[in-house]
């Protein structure tokens, strides 16, 4: 699992207990949810003219509670995920429409176990419990909830009992569906209907409406893919029990966040790092639509970025979004930084920490230049945020240090602007194509901050990078025109410090070792080797072995995640 001990969301005035930040660890930051920000940028603060609903999950713990989150945005809906015993004032400014309860691993009569929070009845609002949610509400509201004598984990069909429900309209008399519950229940409530059953849950689904609110239960989990219908139950109960309407769109967001950069930047000028991924790009883009040329967006290009990369990120912001981008060219700082540094945490650090120096640097001298920058803006996105609060991540062991684009050295002032917060990776593509970003920049791989340093294993060195890069074009060339891409999470070579006997016409060759990692994934904290087909990997190892001249053999990485991770180092 990814820590959060990650230098992009380091800042200054966000330190524990306001210690300094050692721009070569980073530290753990805590964001707080940004409900009320959230609520301005919908307008909730003046609920007569908001055009965008909202409803709140809160989050007894499932390994889902983000993807119904995501789920219910998808249907055009905001969704803020929080705490479960988060308390209803701070809540309240979203005016959330509705209210899910998340699945969750304890058992409801456990000592300790989480409990409903006792403003989800009292509000009135429409309920939505799911697994462990709706368990909650059979046990709150006097129902019966049996403990587990096995787990039903799978797929199941259940049978839809109340056609007249609108959680349940135009949904098929039978649907398959993804259980995933130790207890179940045995009793619904008083003043519940049984709105499903299948054949090891009897109470598959239930249902009470009147005066409290509507109250609904799923014992299986609508988010996930394996429940195909999963998305029009949800939406159902959005549109159809709480009245929500589909707003939440990127051409909206892109509009709410214009003006709130404009409100919040003012006069000021705005200073950050591209970095070339997906979340610096699209909130240069963004901030640049508010604000113009008051952004000015610095790259620093370390000498470690894939064949073509730092050419595509000017070509990109200067030339078709005019922007006054300002390109370091540091390669040879990092160059000297890494040498003779082959442990792979100390080349994370090392990375990490010339990149402050060099960003330190160009911020100091275009102040000067230009006069003092108000404002830095980061990628920072909403799954950075949850995660950042969740006690489980902040105690999670430190398996990789995480570095994208940099800390922040303690003595820069700078205030932080994140429009980014409110969403995730596939809402910030969405956006990106809103405003325009070609595909090369928004559909892109996720590539490490410390770049082609952690693909090149022993000490990086300027000949090896040149090999590595080529032999890295090679294998995105054929895996895009086999027309894989979309299909393959992350693919990439890696350079292996290993020399094994070739040979080329007659003669004997002895040179490096390449490995293909090609892997398929949903989230990257798992995956699998991806099952390229073998005419596709033949072609790979051909042209490598010919093209790249210093590489005699190649190989495919088989392994999966856990016990690897997708990077090698
Ligand atoms: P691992 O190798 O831990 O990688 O399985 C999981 C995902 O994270 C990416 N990765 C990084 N991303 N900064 C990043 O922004 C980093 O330092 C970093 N290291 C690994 C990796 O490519 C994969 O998608």
């Amino acid at each position: 699992m990814q820590t959060r001990i990650d230098q992009t969301q380091a800042a200054p005035d966000a330190a524990p207990n306001g210690a300094a930040i050692d721009p070569t660890e980073g530290v753990l930051r805590t964001v707080e949810p940004p409900i009320a920000e959230a609520a301005h940028l919908l307008g909730q603060d003046d609920p007569g003219t908001a055009t965008v609903d909202a409803v709140v999950v809160l989050d007894f713990g499932s390994q889902y509670s983000q993807l119904i989150t995501r789920r219910v945005r998808e249907c055009g809906v905001y969704c803020e995920l929080v705490p479960h015993d988060a308390p209803w004032a701070d809540l309240a400014p979203l005016n959330p429409k509705g209210v899910i309860l998340s699945g969750g691993p304890a058992s409801v009569a456990d000592p300790g176990a989480p409990q409903l929070p006792g403003w989800v009845l009292e509000r009135g609002l429409p309920v939505l419990g799911i697994c462990y949610g709706m368990q909650l509400l059979a046990h709150a509201l006097g129902g019966r909830v049996a403990a587990a004598d096995r787990r039903e984990y799978g797929p199941a069909t259940i049978e839809l009992l109340a056609p007249d429900a609108p959680l349940l309209a135009g949904l098929p008399p039978t649907l398959e569906v993804w259980m995933s519950h130790g207890d179940h229940i045995d009793a619904a409530p008083p003043g519940f209907r049984v709105l499903a059953r299948s054949a090891n849950s009897p109470i598959a689904a239930f249902g009470k409406d009147g005066d409290g609110g509507v109250l609904l239960g799923l014992q299986f989990h609508p988010e996930v893919a394996h429940t195909p219908r999963g998305a029009d139950l949800l939406r159902n109960f959005l549109e159809g029990v709480c009245g929500c309407r589909p707003g939440w769109t990127a051409a909206s967001f892109v509009e709410a966040a214009t003006r709130e950069i404009k409100e919040k930047v003012g006069e000021e000028r705005v200073l950050l790092g591209l970095s070339g991924g997906v979340d610096s790009a699209v909130a240069a883009a963004l901030i640049q639509a508010a604000i113009g040329d008051r952004l000015t967006p610095v790259f620093v290009d370390n000498g470690l970025l894939r064949l073509g990369e730092a050419d595509l990120v000017r070509e990109v912001f200067a030339r078709h979004f005019g922007m006054n981008l300002v390109h370091v060219d540091a390669a040879d700082r990092f160059l000297a930084r890494l040498r003779g540094v082959t442990d792979p945490e100390e080349k994370r650090r090392a990375v990490g920490a010339e990149f402050v120096r060099v960003f330190e640097a160009e911020a100091a001298r275009l102040a000067e230049r230009d006069g003092p920058f108000a404002f830095l803006a980061q990628g920072t996105l909403y799954p950075d945020v949850i995660e950042s609060t969740t006690p489980d991540t902040k105690a999670a062991a430190k398996i990789k240090t995480h570095h994208n684009v940099g800390g922040l050295p303690a003595d820069m002032r700078f205030k932080l602007l994140e429009p980014l917060k409110f969403l995730f990776k596939d809402e910030v593509r969405a956006v990106g194509r809103s405003l325009g970003l070609p595909p090369e920049i928004v559909e892109r791989q996720p590539f490490p901050g410390p770049g082609l340093a952690v693909r090149l294993l022993g000490e990086v060195t300027a000949p090896d990078l040149d090999l590595l890069r080529r032999a890295d074009a090679v294998v995105r060339e054929e895996i895009e025109a086999a027309g894989l891409a979309n299909a393959v999470w992350q693919y990439f070579a890696v350079l292996l410090p290993v020399r094994s006997v070739g040979v080329m016409g007659d003669g004997r060759t002895y040179g490096r070792v390449c490995a293909v990692r090609a892997v398929a994934s949903q989230d990257a904290m798992t995956a699998d080797w991806a099952r390229l087909p073998h005419d596709l990997l033949a072609r790979i190892g051909n042209r490598i072995a010919n093209e790249v001249h210093g590489v005699t053999r190649v190989v495919y990485d088989v392994s999966s995640k856990p016990p690897a991770t997708i990077e090698w180092e």
